[in-house]
């Protein structure tokens, strides 16, 4: 456990305290600065498997999906400590090539590890992964692409049993840009003999992200965040010290709980360029917002309007990680507003729970119709997966009287103490 906890009582209420308890109609005013990304720090843990050396990830907060990546590693026979905040991973003696369903399941980004393991130790056996509950999730863009790439790869009893051989293509063409596909086969192809070329790769900041570490260790990739990724495989990846970029979607969901309760917010540590189409939403609704090099300033106005209709895309179109909140930021709003999910199949699941609190929702396949209302109402409700359980905290931050919040260790997979955030800016929340 990371050594800056500061007693064995903040140790207990993380890992223990399993709601969280809220008391609306507070506004939020001041500043909080942004943590590193949990979509770049996962794959970025999954590509130290490649480094025959330490590498110091800077300034990691405790996601529980980073702890269970931790274990993962550490399974493999990496060496992974915690000094302060930082994250110190030694994969040299990496040796086993095997992640059991135990170790896989409980996180999508297990999956990150198959190119890393086939890459440096030939072989691999890894059960399917997990992850939030918001579709089938199938993986595979992943294997097709490692299979053009001429690995040999089963599919039995839960697990993927791969086998790295001689190359068979040097390009690879995705029928969707998936974003861990794109990762997984980014990272194999940087031990790789000769260039491997990505057509139709995912974007994501997080992806030139990967790229940018992956090269500060010695790997030869270019074109990461455009249309093509070109690699030309190296014998080796050492060691460095990196600091991960920091997190959009955290950004934005503070932005949106700024808007929500007609606060006056600054973030710290967020980049303009990551969240424009969602700045242009919320000036839609009637925000005022002013964008400095990385400090977001967000003003909320009285009477929020709806913003129309978001329509969630891969990068840079409108992020589905912020689907949900932009949900419930639409129930407060006047007017009627339309969430289109294009990416997951089932990721309105959380809408049950707002509807509880009052909220006039109704979904049908890939579309869910807002009606903004003036009141909505605390309740009791259940975090369905991460980003879900983000949106009911915002609405519970505007809703009259008490909201609890169970299954919260969802929202610890990609939210750092989350409370204490917005405690600092004003919010009434514990975790009980
Ligand atoms: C990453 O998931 C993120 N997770 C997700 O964040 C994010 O929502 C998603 O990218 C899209 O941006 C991590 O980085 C750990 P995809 P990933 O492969 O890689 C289909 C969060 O809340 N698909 O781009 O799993 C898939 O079913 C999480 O932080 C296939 O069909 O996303 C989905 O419909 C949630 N076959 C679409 O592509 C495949 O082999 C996008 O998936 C892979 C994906």
């Amino acid at each position: 456990m990371p050594v800056f906890f500061s007693t064995l009582i903040d140790i207990f209420i993380y890992l223990y305290m399993d709601k969280f308890f809220i008391n609306g109609g507070n506004k939020l005013f001041g500043e909080i600065k942004m943590d590193c990304a949990k979509n770049a720090v996962l794959p970025i843990l999954a590509g130290s498997i490649l480094v025959e050396g330490v590498v110091c990830l800077k300034d990691v907060p405790i996601y529980k999906d980073v702890l269970s990546m931790i274990e993962i590693l550490k399974n493999l026979g990496a060496d992974v400590k915690w000094v302060g905040k930082n994250l110190y991973i030694d994969s040299f003696n990496i040796c086993k090539n095997e992640i059991s369903h135990q170790l896989a399941s409980p996180v999508r980004s297990s999956i990150f590890t198959l190119g890393p393991i086939l890459s440096r130790l030939g072989k691999a056996k890894v059960a399917y992964p997990g992850g939030c509950n918001i579709g089938l999730r199938p993986i595979d863009i992943h294997l097709f692409g490692l299979r053009e790439l001429g690995c040999n790869i089963n599919e039995k009893n839960g697990y993927i049993y791969a086998q790295k051989s001689k190359r068979k293509a040097n390009a690879v063409s995705l029928r969707f840009p998936s974003v861990g596909a794109t990762e997984n086969i980014m990272m194999f192809a940087c031990l790789f003999d000769g260039e491997t070329k990505i057509y139709n790769p995912a974007k994501e900041p997080e992806i030139v992200d990967l790229a940018k570490f992956l090269n500060k260790c010695g790997a030869k990739i270019k074109g990461a965040g455009s249309d093509l990724i070109v690699i030309n495989g190296v014998k080796k990846l050492n060691g460095v010290d990196y600091k991960p970029i920091y997190d959009r979607i955290e950004c934005g969901t503070f932005l949106i709980a700024g808007a929500m309760t007609g606060g006056e917010i600054v973030l710290k540590n967020c980049n303009y360029n990551h969240n424009q189409v969602l700045i242009e939403k919320l000036k839609k609704s009637g925000c005022k917002i002013f964008c400095d090099k990385n400090k977001i300033a967000l003003k909320s106005s009285k009477n929020l309007a709806s913003y129309g209709t978001v329509e969630t895309e891969v990068y840079p179109g409108f992020p589905t990680d912020l689907q949900s909140q932009m949900v419930s930021l639409a129930t407060i709003c006047k007017g009627t507003s339309f969430i289109f999910e294009n990416l997951f199949e089932s990721r309105f699941n959380f809408v049950g729970e707002l509807i509880k609190m009052g909220c006039d929702i109704k979904c049908k396949s890939s579309v869910c119709i807002v009606n903004g209302k003036n009141k909505i109402f605390g309740a009791d409700v259940v975090a369905t997966d991460l980003r879900g359980g983000a949106s009911l905290i915002l609405a519970g931050l505007v809703a009259e009287g008490y909201t609890t919040i169970s299954n919260i260790e969802l929202v610890d997979r990609g939210y750092f103490a989350i409370e204490n955030k917005l405690s600092t800016l004003g919010a009434d929340i514990k975790r009980i």
